[in-house]
């Protein structure tokens, strides 16, 4: 059979055709920058209905969309980014820096600063939030009471598919960084900093949400560095620092009679600094039917912290409607491996479980926990498991 010759195309024409394609496919990113709607990055205006705008349109477009923020300072008030929205790729890149109201009577009241709420396909990249905090936190320390509880810095609320990468959150007047009731969450290469005796500052604050990653970060804090409340499932914790601040802690659970449980939970890489804890659960010492199952704590180096290890199931702030009673939360199956470095106090390893629900399956493997030089020293109560490998202090379980 005869081949018949093609029509050769010429070399012109297709590489017109190439960059035509390539244009297109670039364009199809729909690009806002925050300063087309009216931002101004003097760190005075108030920037809050330009980035409302902004959102408005990305949200609405059904392209991928990108909100930018550049450089320089903007002044926000409470921003709500809302859904749902047409658009399940929105990209919010923020070369500059947020700032939110330094009187905290602006939003002290409104719970949050910057939250997001109803959507899918988010990631926020870069940027740093400045929340402010330091006024509020000495309202609080004054101890003259009337003071607002403050706001969260950024918060994923009822959301799926969401990364949060390279952002720097400081002084927040509240937790830095809420995820609840979210669904497959990045948060990577994220520095939270906030002075050591700022209170309930929390770094990353995880609650009612499954599939939700902190990888590589950075947190320096007045409370906890992360906190990982009822509801939690399938959440992976590695290569965090920790210092200052109260550790990483799952709790406070049972805080309610009907609480959802936390389970699947993996600690991995991470380094506490002159912290008051470093992995720690904690629940209230009342009736609740919440557990914690299945958890992993792995690879932790512990630097002069005051409490390494600690499972306290008697926390009642305030000695209000709970003494006397017993943690409904059920401890179950967490393991601890290589796990070291220095206490700050004589006992290193404490758990103090429940006495109706006992701790079981508790596993300790190859930690090795000094203070002033010498083995550290472990307490239990109502707590079972075993012990292997090298564990000092020695084990009591
Ligand atoms: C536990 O969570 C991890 C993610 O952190 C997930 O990959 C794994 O499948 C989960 N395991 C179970 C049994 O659900």
């Amino acid at each position: 059979m005869a081949v018949l010759p093609l029509p050769t195309i010429p070399r012109r024409i297709t590489l017109f055709f190439i960059i035509f394609f390539a244009f297109s496919a670039l364009a199809k990113a729909e690009r806002y920058s925050v300063l087309s709607y009216g931002a101004k990055p003097d760190g005075r205006t108030d920037s809050t209905k330009a980035f409302a705008a902004a959102w408005s349109r990305a949200c609405a477009s059904t392209k991928p969309a990108t909100i930018s923020v550049p450089r320089g300072r903007f002044y926000l008030g409470q921003v709500r980014f809302q859904g749902p929205c047409k658009n399940h790729a929105i990209l919010l890149r923020i070369d500059g820096t947020l700032v939110a109201p330094s009187d905290y009577k602006v939003i002290g009241n409104a719970k949050n600063w910057l939250i997001f709420e109803n959507v899918n396909g988010v990631t926020v990249s870069g940027g740093t939030l400045d929340g402010q905090g330091a006024g509020l936190w000495s309202c609080k320390k004054s101890g003259k009471g009337s003071c607002p509880t403050g706001a969260t810095s950024l918060e994923f609320s009822n959301s799926n598919n969401i990364v949060i990468t390279g952002l720097a959150s400081l002084n927040s007047q509240l937790f830095h960084i809420v995820i609840l009731g979210c669904q497959n969450v990045k948060v990577q290469g994220v520095k939270v900093s906030a002075a050591g005796n700022s209170p309930n500052t929390d770094g990353i604050h995880v609650q009612s949400s499954t599939g939700v990653t902190i990888l590589n970060s950075r947190i320096g804090t007045g409370d906890d560095c992360v906190s990982i409340g009822p509801g939690t499932s399938n959440l992976w914790i590695e290569n965090v620092a920790c210092g200052p601040g109260h550790g990483i802690s799952i709790g406070s659970l049972g805080k309610e009679s009907h609480e959802a449980g936390v389970q699947n939970v993996t600690v991995k890489t991470t380094t506490f600094t002159g912290t008051q804890n470093g992995l720690r659960i904690k629940s209230w010492g009342r009736p609740s039917n919440g557990f914690a199952r299945d958890i992993l704590f792995q690879h932790a180096v512990m630097n002069n912290v005051q409490n390494p290890i600690l499972i306290d199931q008697n926390y009642c702030p305030g000695e209000k409607n709970c003494p006397g009673q017993d943690s409904g939360v059920r401890i179950s199956g967490v393991s601890y491996q290589d796990i070291h470095g220095s206490s700050a106090t004589e006992v290193a390893v404490k758990f103090d479980c429940s006495k109706k629900y006992p701790c079981t399956g508790i596993k300790l493997q190859d930690v090795r926990l000094t203070y002033k030089n010498q083995p550290a020293e472990a307490s239990c109560s109502n707590t079972g498991g075993v012990a292997s490998g090298l564990v000092q202090p020695t084990s009591c379980l």
